[in-house]
């Protein structure tokens, strides 16, 4: 059983969930997850991990600067033991060119390498945001025809679970003597 350390920074929640959902998969694979939002957690020790995953959502062109800064601040860790990002975005839904200059900011800015990264879709909570955020959502959805909801009565969740299984299994096997490497 190998201890796994799983950070990640939400806004809206839904890195939250997928950070959860890893946890349980990593779990079921006979592993030690432990599930921390980065923002209550900033000085919290990777000491001791035999693995990290680190989650951050996509806000205005960036990743969640907690979440950069806790990858910062651990760098060293983060090139010894096996490590995986997981960005969580509405461009990771259709506009991959978009999803993967996000990842090359954040290394850029962290110099972060992780040995493996995925690209999730997020999702639009229309229902949960105020009536700015929710305007302005719609407007980003419309201006992409046919790939984002813009009905402001309902939510839309563009996370593909299946992907995000694997990408936990991938992770949990590969901590693993029998496991491939990341
Ligand atoms: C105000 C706002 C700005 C956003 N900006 C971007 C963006 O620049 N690029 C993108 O791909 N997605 C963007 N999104 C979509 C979020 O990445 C998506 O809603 C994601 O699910 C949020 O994850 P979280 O709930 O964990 O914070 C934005 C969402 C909001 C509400």
């Amino acid at each position: 059983m190998k201890r796994v350390f799983i950070a990640y920074g939400t806004s809206e929640g839904q890195t939250a969930k997928i950070a959860d959902f890893i946890s349980d998969v990593v779990r079921q694979h006979g592993h030690d997850p432990t599930v921390l939002d980065v923002k209550g957690a900033m000085e919290a020790s990777l000491d001791g991990y035999d693995g990290v995953i680190i989650g951050a959502s996509v806000h205005m062109g960036k990743h969640d600067e907690h979440v950069a800064d806790f990858a910062r601040r651990n760098l060293d860790t983060l090139s010894r033991v096996p490590s995986a990002f997981f960005s969580v975005s509405l461009a990771a839904h259709g506009d991959l060119a978009d999803a993967q200059g996000y990842i090359e900011l954040f290394e850029h800015e962290t110099g972060w390498r992780p040995d493996k990264i995925a690209l999730f879709g997020g999702a639009l909570m229309y229902t949960q945001y105020g009536y700015i955020k929710r305007r302005l959502m719609k407007k980003i959805a419309g201006s992409k025809p046919g790939k984002l909801g813009t009905d402001m009565s309902r939510d839309y969740v563009y996370t593909e679970w299946d992907g995000v299984k694997r990408f936990a299994e991938d992770f949990a096997a590969a901590l693993t003597d029998e496991g491939p490497s990341l």
